[in-house]
């Protein structure tokens, strides 16, 4: 008779926090960043923590989220749930959102931290970019370029469809040896700063408001070795008064409206302006705001209700 082989020790503790839907992201996000692995969200879930199967989803939980991730069982263990429980605490201020869970756990199963990876395909751009976690990397030929980028952060592998349509004007109106300066302005995980200096650009300024993204973006530049073309600063905008051949800005409809004309002074000609994060409803509002600023649009897409612009300086 076989024995089974004997378990190995415990390597991992998997963690549950139930949490509002509407902080999914940022604490996606700082819980990333603190090194987890294998995030996954569940919406519309409560925790159980006494059931095997510790997440239920029903109807009741509208509002709500799981969110599951693991941790190495290290000597960082206790400080990293700690600093999840006070950020969390922060957030969940008002009293309907003062009941979040958190629940940990040792890992029974580690398949899991291979199994979330499925998650996260590989993103083709047209013929021209391919966008991959750094686990699957296949090799492509010219024209096509690749992009590693590790997934993580809810904005940094080009699924969402803001990002997406900007990758599309990005590969379609960015021209080698014309456009040799890149401005990304909320660079989040550095995606379209990267992507321009694989489709041909020299060099990139990304800026960020938030810390961590920068700290994201460099990361990704290193994977890719273009750290000495990329650089990453936290700010915005106002960081730099140099003109840039080509800009992109994936916000949302009021920052943009509030910077167009910073963007514009900032756009040598005949340079183009990616802007991307409006939803079909709010383009008349940009589009006023781009004539203002002397801007003409000279490419449109559009996927799931989200708009996305391409525009130069009127002549
Ligand atoms: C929708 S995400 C886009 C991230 C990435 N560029 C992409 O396309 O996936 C917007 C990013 O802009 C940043 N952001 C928001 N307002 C900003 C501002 N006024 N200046 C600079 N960054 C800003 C946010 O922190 C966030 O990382």
């Amino acid at each position: 008779m076989q024995h089974p082989a004997p378990r190995s020790p415990i390597q991992w503790w998997e963690l549950y926090i139930q949490i509002p839907e509407r902080l999914s992201e940022v604490i996606s996000a700082y819980w990333h960043d603190l090194g987890s692995t294998a995030l996954v969200i569940h919406d519309t879930a409560i925790l159980r923590p006494r059931h095997e199967a510790c997440i239920a989803t029903t109807p009741d939980a509208s509002g709500w989220t799981v969110m599951q991730g693991a941790f190495p069982a290290d000597a960082h263990l206790l400080g990293r749930v700690r600093a999840l429980q006070t950020f969390l605490q922060s957030l969940c201020t008002d009293a309907a959102e003062a009941t979040w869970y958190l629940y940990g756990r040792p890992l029974q199963d580690d398949a899991y931290l291979t199994q979330w990876r499925q998650f996260f395909q590989p993103v083709q751009i047209g013929q021209r970019l391919l966008i991959c976690p750094p686990w699957e990397t296949p090799p492509v030929v010219p024209p096509m370029a690749r992009l590693i980028l590790e997934p993580g952060l809810a904005f940094g592998t080009g699924s969402h469809p803001t990002t997406y349509l900007a990758l599309v004007l990005l590969a379609q109106t960015l021209v080698e040896g014309t456009h040799r300066t890149v401005l990304d302005v909320g660079c989040g995980s550095g995606i379209l700063s990267l992507a321009a200096l694989q489709l041909g650009a020299q060099t990139a300024l990304g800026v960020d408001l938030e810390e961590q993204a920068i700290a994201v973006a460099e990361h990704n530049a290193t994977l890719n070795d273009l750290q000495h073309r990329a650089r990453f600063v936290q700010g915005s905008w106002d960081v730099t008064e140099a003109q840039f051949d080509f800009l992109t800005a994936n916000i949302y409809l009021g920052p943009l409206v509030n910077m167009i004309h910073s963007l514009a002074q900032r756009l040598a000609p005949p340079g183009t302006l990616v802007l991307s994060g409006i939803l079909a409803f709010q383009e008349p509002t940009l589009r006023t705001a781009l004539d203002t600023a002397q801007l003409t649009v000279v490419q449109q897409m559009t996927q799931d209700n989200w708009v996305a612009l391409a525009v130069r300086h009127r002549v």
